[in-house]
């Protein structure tokens, strides 16, 4: 059932903390940065495996805080540890404010094929009001660097539901005509603990509604089909050929290996993971938490995970964990009402039910 292998390196650093956001990143001293990359390093080199790794993908946080000279280290480090594919893809997540030629020179020489942009809006409003520091020349600027510097797999990232956006049409072209060939455009999650949180309480910031949100994605929806981005997973649009090879290995259930604070990793059928804070993190990295999951417990996160890409999940990987389709009185009754369908090798939601995908998916459990 798993074919591929990955590997995630949680880079926890950003220059400020965005008002919407509560992933484990922040502003650290240089002291602590240095620390961190050694402890990195160190829980790289306890890993000692022979199998091939198709994947690599430096996340975060920012990665593209850090000098350029510790990433390519990083890649050096992964690379006398791994054995990595030929055609890997390699992405590394940036945003605009601290990108320049030289980093995407550096990461281009170190084998880095797909650069990941967290643009979010090229309205320089609502760039403010979500505490981003570039504004929307900045957005554009990061994205020519990297088509100029010679990346031909150019992600960016966008929110939806913050406030209305009468350029959704011409946003988009613009962003196809730049040379982004994918789109992660995430619905905006209103997290506790976050200042967006705070400042929608007590009224200084009002987002659209939740209607207004589905009707603001479904305008995307139709505006990146228009465009040819094809919707591969509930959030993820592509021209042809773009997938994230990386994040499919984790909606099919496949091995990653996670270095750094809050990094998962699933091997061999064991989920573990390190802590969520960086201090415990470089104190102890051996400090994980193991988790061996039962067939159900993987049942479960085939359904969850596969049926949110458009292909749906794999029959036989079911099959294999005695998950029998025809057998579960609630998915014969979503068949016969076209929610879902299967073909000779996969089970999926149907296009016009994946605004209800978590429903659909809870009775199949
Ligand atoms: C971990 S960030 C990495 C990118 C980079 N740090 C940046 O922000 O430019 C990945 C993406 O998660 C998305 N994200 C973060 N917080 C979110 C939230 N509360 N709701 C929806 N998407 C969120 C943003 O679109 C962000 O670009
Ligand atoms: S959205 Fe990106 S830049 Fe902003 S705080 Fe989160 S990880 Fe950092």
């Amino acid at each position: 059932m798993i074919t591929k292998t990955g590997i995630y390196v949680h880079i926890p650093f950003c220059e400020s903390k965005c008002f919407y956001c509560n992933f484990v990143s922040g502003n650290y001293s240089d002291k602590i940065k240095e620390k961190y990359i050694q402890t990195l390093f160190n829980e790289i080199e306890t890993i000692k495996d022979k199998r091939t790794i198709y994947s690599i993908f430096i996340g975060g946080g920012t990665p593209s805080v850090l000098n350029s000279r510790l990433i390519v280290n990083l890649l050096e480090k992964i690379r006398s540890n791994f054995n990595i594919s030929k055609n890997a893809e390699i992405t590394i997540e940036c945003n605009p404010n601290s990108l320049n030629y030289q980093k995407l020179k550096a990461y281009k020489k170190a084998g880095i094929n797909r650069i990941s942009i967290g643009i979010q809006s090229l309205d320089d409003g609502v760039l403010k009001l979500i505490g981003r520091r570039h504004n929307k020349s900045r957005a554009i600027q990061a994205i020519k660097m990297a088509k100029d510097v010679g990346f031909n797999n150019i992600n960016v990232d966008l929110l939806i539901g913050i406030t209305k956006n009468k350029t959704i049409d011409g946003d988009v072209l613009f962003l196809k005509k730049l040379g982004v060939t994918h789109i992660s455009a995430y619905m905006l999650i209103l997290e506790k603990d976050t200042a967006l949180f705070e400042k929608v309480k007590n009224g200084t910031v009002k987002l659209l509604s939740e209607d207004e949100s589905i009707e603001q994605y479904n305008e995307y929806l139709k505006t990146l089909r228009k465009y040819g981005f094809k919707r591969y997973e509930i959030s993820n649009f592509c021209l042809k050929g773009c997938e994230c090879k990386h994040n499919i290995n984790y909606w099919e259930c496949g091995e990653y290996y996670g270095f750094g604070v809050s990094a998962h990793s699933y091997i061999d059928g064991v989920r573990y993971f390190n802590s969520n804070n960086i201090l415990e993190y470089i104190e102890n990295f051996n400090n994980k938490t193991y988790e061996k999951l039962t067939d159900k417990e993987k049942i479960e996160e085939l359904l969850m995970l596969g049926l949110r890409m458009t292909k749906g999940v794999k029959l036989t990987s079911l099959n294999q964990l005695g998950y029998r389709i025809l057998e579960n009185k609630n998915a014969l009754k979503m068949l016969s009402l076209n929610l879902i369908k299967t073909n000779t090798q996969r089970l999926y939601i149907t296009y016009k039910n994946f605004g209800i995908e978590n429903q659909i998916i809870l009775k199949l459990i």
